[in-house]
């Protein structure tokens, strides 16, 4: 039993905003994104990636489309450092990607860290030091003064280093860590005099970056903490103002959106939101939330599978099945009522039209993946997901109450192995309990005739074994069939015909017919189907009438025997 929370934790407080705009505010453009997976994720794995992987998944963030990637802590380890320095003298850096470190904001690491970037073309340094009042009394003992005076002094040194390396492009990026944490009016405080040291100007912005560094409120309190610093930050057009979720309660991505609805101009993050504890924000999530609202997010997802496998090789992680976009299920339907849907939804929409398929928020072919797992079967499934595996792996489409009366085949199988039904095993059972011959009734050969202006046929049969010749007239090859098997005690109506021609999936590649004949019999409750296949129609029709009559057969042997 958990205790009384009351007892020990409590409610963070609200921001006093009373007026505050971004509830009315709605995204219009992507926010410039900064990728942080070489670093925040990086510093968070079991086992830190090596160069190689490093290096492979820089490839990849570039590929995407970052533009700024945060590529290590080089005054944390000699692998980060070594890893900056091969990044610029192996001229990795694309012209148009800008390199991003991380240091504390203490002398000799920042010395460091300015080091690692010797020959950068543009680089942005990010300093950071906790605000929060715990970290100032209890993890520093720092007063207010100390730990603004930590930064600014920080500040001026980074500003001093950079003016000796002047080929280098420079960007101050702060962050004051733990900023939800902080009292408002200070962090506000700390920012101003960081714009002041680094002299900001609407030419030379500086970035600032408020962390959620763990997320601790529900993210309308975060999205009341940016607008407030949004409208009271000095210089504002001269700040870059950024966002740093983590998803420590789950909510980084609602926070981040949030965020930029309060103000903010960039988002740091992770691919599939890998980071410290529960992660960093999911930039993958928050560029396709975006891209499904009419927005380019100015990020390449159009093959997200490979991007997923990076990731997974480099980090040693796996990605969730049921992770947004990306799992391996998240397009997957098992249940009946939903693959009916998404079935009729896929057969009305029109190439070029608004999209709006039910149960899929994206069209799964925008990011590389294929309409294949769409629909899976398993015991909750139901015909649509049956039809839809026939029709687009075997090229059949079934009639509308086949696909009941196939679907309840189905499910006794699926109940009885207790998992997914493939589409394999799917064809498999349409073909034992539809198409296959059995010795109690095969098909051998047929001739038509014509006969006092009706349609003769002889037929020829294998009736437990047993070759039998049969001879029926009828105004048709089907009703001279049925005619001609009740010599044999096989008494059916036809309710239903249809034929359908199918595609070379199926008998051995060449097209073919396919008849589908509904029948009821004296002495057996409901219809029944049967189906044949053959290159001749008329072969695929009677073919399909022996298969209806097998299913009645057996129906009725059944009923007999209970
Ligand atoms: O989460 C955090 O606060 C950080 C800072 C260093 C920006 O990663
Ligand atoms: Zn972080």
């Amino acid at each position: 039993m958990l205790q009384q929370p009351a007892a020990k934790y409590h409610a963070f407080p609200p921001v006093r905003l009373a007026d505050r705009q971004w509830p009315n505010n709605v995204i219009c453009r992507a926010p410039m994104w900064m990728s942080t997976d070489l670093r925040d994720g990086n510093q968070s794995l079991f086992e830190p990636m090596d160069a190689t992987r490093k290096m492979r998944l820089f490839h990849s963030l570039c590929a995407i489309g970052f533009k700024e990637i945060e590529v290590a802590f080089p005054s944390a380890s000699q692998t980060d450092f070594d890893f900056v320095r091969g990044l610029i003298e192996g001229r990795h850096i694309p012209d148009d990607v800008t390199i991003e470190v991380l240091t504390q904001a203490r002398e000799h690491l920042i010395r460091r860290t300015m080091e690692s970037l010797r020959g950068a073309r543009r680089a942005i340094v990010h300093v950071y030091n906790a605000t929060s009042k715990p970290f100032r009394e209890f993890v520093f003992g720092m007063s207010r003064q100390e730990v603004i005076d930590m930064a600014v002094s920080s500040v001026r040194l980074v500003r001093e280093l950079a003016e000796a390396q002047p080929d280098t492009e420079w960007v101050l990026e702060y962050s004051p860590e733990t900023f939800t944490a902080t009292e408002l009016d200070f962090a506000l405080e700390v920012c101003d005099q960081v714009t002041a040291a680094w002299g900001a100007t609407p030419d030379n912005k500086v970035i600032l970056n408020l962390p959620t560094t763990v997320e601790v409120t529900t993210p309308n309190v975060y999205a009341d903490q940016i607008e407030w610093m949004h409208r009271h930050l000095a210089r504002r057009d001269s700040i870059i103002l950024s966002l740093h979720p983590h998803n420590d309660r789950g909510t980084a991505v609602a926070a981040a959106e949030l965020g930029l609805m309060a103000g903010a101009d960039r988002v740091e993050g992770c691919l599939f939101g890998n980071g410290e504890r529960t992660g960093n924000v999911d930039l993958v999530t928050l560029a396709l939330n975006l891209y499904t609202q009419g927005i380019s997010p100015n990020l390449d997802f159009s093959d997200i599978n490979a991007v997923a496998r990076t990731v997974e090789s480099c980090t040693q992680l796996p990605i969730h099945p049921r992770h947004p976009y990306v799992g391996d299920l998240v397009f997957t339907a098992f249940s009946g009522s939903h693959q009916d849907a998404i079935r009729k939804g896929f057969s009305v929409q029109q190439p070029g039209s608004l999209w709006s398929v039910p149960y899929l928020p994206i069209d799964p072919a925008d990011l590389g993946r294929s309409y294949d797992s769409v629909i899976r079967v398993n015991s909750q499934s139901g015909k649509g997901g049956v039809a839809w595996l026939l029709e687009n792996e075997y090229g059949i489409v079934l009639p509308r109450r086949l696909q009941v009366e196939f679907s309840g085949v189905v499910q006794a199988l699926a109940d009885r192995v207790g998992g997914e039904v493939s589409a394999d095993d799917i064809w498999q059972l349409f073909s034992e309990t539809y198409l296959a011959d059995a010795a109690a009734l095969a098909y051998v050969e047929h001739q038509l005739f014509d006969h006092a202006g009706a349609q003769g046929i002889r037929l020829g049969l294998a009736v437990d074994g047993k070759a039998q010749r049969l001879t029926g007239e009828g105004n048709g090859p089907i009703d001279a069939a049925v005619h001609a098997l009740r010599a044999i005690g096989i008494d059916l109506q036809v309710r239903s015909y249809e034929e359908r021609s199918i595609g070379s999936s199926v008998e051995g590649g060449n097209a073919c017919a396919c008849a589908f004949v509904e029948v009821s019999a004296r002495g057996v409750s409901g219809d029944r189907y049967g189906v044949g296949i053959d290159s001749n129609i008329v072969t695929a029709s009677i073919r399909a009438l022996l298969s209806a009559a097998r299913r009645v057969g057996r129906q009725s042997a059944a009923a007999q025997a209970a």
